[in-house]
């Protein structure tokens, strides 16, 4: 079973004594998308620097705040900036956003980020809802990490997204008249993209969209009994599909041109919730 560590505790104890509320849904905002969070009311930022133990922002387009805002009456928690493998951070690390979330009272979470798109129908600035994950990558120190688990826990990880949560946000796609793709989103831990072969590789099997987070997040909050979704916006083609080298700019300036779109869409979710 899971032992809470060290800094799981002290960073909880703290961002706890700050915490103004306890929120309806959390969502941790991908690669440039965490300019959501100024577009609506915020009550409460917490830099994350200032939570013990807690990783440094290291990547463009990740600002390392908490916020606990509000829109439409409806109480949220935002993560303006995540914490990844690539980075240099161990699972523990990466995975401690998610357990900040469900120390707060919080059991709904949206992961969204910024991914590759190798579905051939996929273009740059849409937006994937996330069907399932491929997690070979991550299994070793997925199991290492949650440790012994009941017969119950193992297989409810491979119940995602909560289903109620993913037509939620089919509903909110039709009503803000925003297309949404789905499909299946590859995890690698980078640090680099992927190489042109291996997204040859990724077409062959069918997999549609590939990037470095959420899916361990996932899993998690699984674990942890949140209910869980998760939303990509495709930013570019995956390596070798475009003439044009791949970038993490090219990726923030999509994000940047989608801002609006992606906007729209999730507080059309936070309506609904
Ligand atoms: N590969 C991996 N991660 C990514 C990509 C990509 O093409 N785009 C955005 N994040």
């Amino acid at each position: 079973m899971f032992n809470m560590n060290s800094t799981y505790r002290r960073a909880s104890e703290y961002l706890l004594k700050l915490t103004p509320f306890q929120p309806e849904l959390a969502i941790i905002l991908g690669s440039g998308l965490g300019d959501f969070a100024e577009s609506v009311k915020v009550h409460k930022s917490i830099p994350t620097i200032e939570i013990p133990d807690y990783p440094e922002s290291t990547v463009h387009g990740h600002k390392g705040f908490i916020h606990f805002a509000e829109y439409e009456n409806k109480k949220i928690l935002l993560f303006q900036g995540r914490i990844h493998f690539y980075e240099g951070y161990d699972i523990s690390k990466c995975l401690l956003p998610v357990f900040l979330i469900h120390k707060t009272g919080c059991s709904k979470v949206i992961l969204t980020n910024a991914a590759g798109g190798v579905n051939p129908s996929f273009s740059p600035g849409d937006l994937m809802l996330i069907d399932s994950f491929y997690t070979f990558n991550i299994k070793k120190e997925l199991s290492a990490f949650l440790g012994k688990v009941s017969p119950e826990q193992k297989n409810s990880f491979l119940d995602f997204p909560s289903k109620w949560l993913s037509e939620l946000i089919k509903e909110a796609s039709v009503k803000t008249g925003i297309f949404l793709q789905h499909g299946s989103y590859w995890f690698g831990k980078g640090p680099s993209y992927e190489t042109p072969a291996e997204i040859q590789m990724m077409l062959k099997f069918g997999i549609d969209a590939v990037g470095m987070s959420t899916a361990h997040e996932a899993v998690y909050a699984k674990f942890l009994g949140m209910d869980v979704a998760g939303i990509s916006l495709i930013t570019n083609l995956a390596a070798g599909l475009s003439p044009t080298k791949l970038s993490h700019q090219e990726v923030i300036d999509t994000a940047n041109e989608a801002k609006l779109k992606f906007e729209s869409l999730v507080k059309n979710i936070i309506k609904l919730i």
